[in-house]
């Protein structure tokens, strides 16, 4: 008998799918989603995603080892479709045997979820629009992640509470949707259960948990700040479209449109081409991130957040947050 029958109920395709007590996923995070934060995820219940990020296939490999190592319970790996090595990384999964992959930051390239579905991983899927949602399920995507613009890291354009009421109806019954972006307490996953999600993802909440191996000055940055200052940045030239990003407003955001400015200028002079400059920017995000998660360099560094960063109060243990959400999302269903 669960502690949470009523949440329980409302994720049960959802955690039947992951293989998880809870259907909470914790995102994946580049530099924080690593063994350590995804195997207490996992252990707690919810479930972990490693954030393979600009990972090499070698690394990537240690890592699921590692988390293997720490966890007997599902987790899953989060694979961003722009790598140059996907393919690669697709061989690593399919050699550790992970069971879940989530593609991220883009459409899928032809052949990966079949690569994927080959040897029999699920595949968690994003889509920004909801014919683009419908096809991606229709070609091989067994779960899908709707994110609001709310949410921490690079961004799209609508608001969670839209996209939910846009996606939920129109999918729900006949697919498996989880809600992720601005999610930080219990009564919100109630009401997004309710509309047919049948889990969420939450990013800010979990990067302070004691487990995260983030950097104290990072962590006291989230406990600092408000929603409203993790604002997202801003594309300085209409040639250079860049995906927007959603961090605490620090030097590091000024450092952007100075990198830009500088990335426009080669495009400028045809020393390089649009898929090197927007490669160029998503290795600097990569940069900046790793320079405040690991370095704690808070102000030259980027500190990716979600305007849920203003309920992240103090450094605590996975299982509490846990705990937490299930306790506040239960007690909502309960007073209905
Ligand atoms: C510090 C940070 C790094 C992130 N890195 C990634 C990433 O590498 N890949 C990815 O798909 N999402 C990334 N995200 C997004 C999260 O996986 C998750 O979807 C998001 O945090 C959910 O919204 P929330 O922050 O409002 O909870 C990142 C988010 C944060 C806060």
């Amino acid at each position: 008998m669960t502690a949470f029958p009523k949440t329980s109920a409302l994720m049960q395709r959802g955690s039947d799918f992951l293989g998880s007590e809870y259907a909470i996923l914790c995102g994946a995070m580049s530099w924080v989603s690593e063994r350590n934060l995804v195997s207490a995820i996992s252990n707690a219940g919810g479930f972990g995603v490693i954030a393979c990020g600009a990972m090499t296939p070698d690394l990537l490999d240690t890592e699921i080892a590692a988390t293997k190592a720490l966890t007997g319970r599902p987790f899953g790996v989060n694979l961003i479709t722009m790598h140059p090595a996907l393919f690669d990384l697709i061989d690593v999964c399919a050699k550790q045997g992970v069971t879940h992959v989530v593609l991220a930051g883009g459409i899928p390239p032809k052949g990966s979820v079949e690569a994927i579905k080959a040897f029999g991983a699920k595949v968690i899927v994003f889509a920004p629009t909801l014919a683009l949602a419908k096809k991606l399920l229709r070609s091989g995507g067994d779960a899908l992640v709707i994110e609001g613009m709310e949410a921490g890291g690079h961004i799209g354009p609508v608001s969670t509470s839209v996209l939910a009421q846009e996606f939920l109806p129109a999918l729900a019954d006949d697919h498996l949707v989880f809600v992720a972006g601005g999610i930080g307490r219990g009564e919100a996953i109630a009401g997004y259960l309710e509309m047919g999600a049948v889990g969420v993802q939450l990013g800010t909440r979990f990067a302070c948990a004691s487990e995260s191996i983030a950097h104290p000055a990072f962590k006291k940055a989230f406990i600092r700040a408000n929603a409203r200052d993790a604002i997202t940045s801003v594309q300085v030239d209409p040639r250079l479209p860049v995906i927007p990003v959603r961090a605490l407003k620090n030097k590091g955001t000024e450092e952007f449109t100075a990198k830009q400015i500088e990335v426009a200028r080669l495009l400028d002079s045809e020393s390089i081409e649009m898929g090197e400059a927007q490669l160029q920017i998503e290795h600097f995000w990569a940069g900046a991130l790793r320079k405040a998660v690991i370095d704690g360099d808070v102000e030259n560094g980027s500190l990716m957040a979600g305007q849920s960063v203003g309920m992240v109060k103090q450094e605590e243990p996975v299982a509490d947050i846990i705990r937490q959400l299930m306790d506040e999302s239960e007690a909502a269903l309960a007073r209905r």
